[in-house]
């Protein structure tokens, strides 16, 4: 086993069903670095800064877990910092086809880097960070899906807007 792996995303915000990822991970690997990706296609709520805040507070308990920010190739960023892995969930048979292409784009990219999926665990496979928002938006109860702090800081951004 590779002892570092990257855990790459979005985290628009960071959901339970991250957590989960994040946290199972963390158990498997030395050492494990959220990637917050900035220079996606999605048009974000949170900005990269923002993103990260919130990760950093929900895994301030896990000592092996660092997050960052990346700007261009993901398999790029793995070479530098010397990762042999990337994590990912999959929640259901949907997330398959679009991990599966990008697992083989990855390893097109860079052959020594491995794709390791985690099956979401039972409760959190029907959340996503669209629906979150989507909830808190309509002033749903997102407490459940979320760590502590992030539902509080969605209020607040909604009211921004
Ligand atoms: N539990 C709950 N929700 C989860 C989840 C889990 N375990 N895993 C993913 N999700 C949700 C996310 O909240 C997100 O929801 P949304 O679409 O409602 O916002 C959705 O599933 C997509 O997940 P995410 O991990 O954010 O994937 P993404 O498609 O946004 O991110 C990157 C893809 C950032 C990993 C990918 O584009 C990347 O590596 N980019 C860097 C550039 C690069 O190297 N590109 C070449 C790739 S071959």
């Amino acid at each position: 086993m590779k002892r570092h792996a990257l855990y790459p995303g979005t985290f628009d915000p960071v959901t339970m069903g991250h957590m989960d990822i994040i946290t199972r991970g963390a158990n498997m690997f030395d050492r494990l670095t959220v990637v917050v990706a900035a220079n996606i296609e999605k048009r974000t709520l949170f900005s990269a800064e923002e993103r990260m805040a919130m990760i950093r507070k929900s895994t301030a308990h896990l000592s092996n877990v660092d997050v960052c920010q990346l700007n261009g190739l993901l398999v790029h960023y793995a070479r530098k910092v010397g990762a042999g892995a990337v994590l990912r969930g999959l929640r259901a048979v949907s997330d398959f086809e679009y991990e599966f292409q990008m697992a083989g784009m990855n390893r097109k990219l860079a052959e020594e880097i491995e794709t390791v999926f985690l099956m979401s665990a039972e409760a959190t496979t029907f959340l996503s960070s669209r629906l979150i928002k989507e909830i808190a938006k309509e002033g749903g109860d997102v407490g459940p899906f979320v760590p502590k702090h992030v539902a509080p800081a969605l209020v607040n951004k909604l009211c921004e807007g």
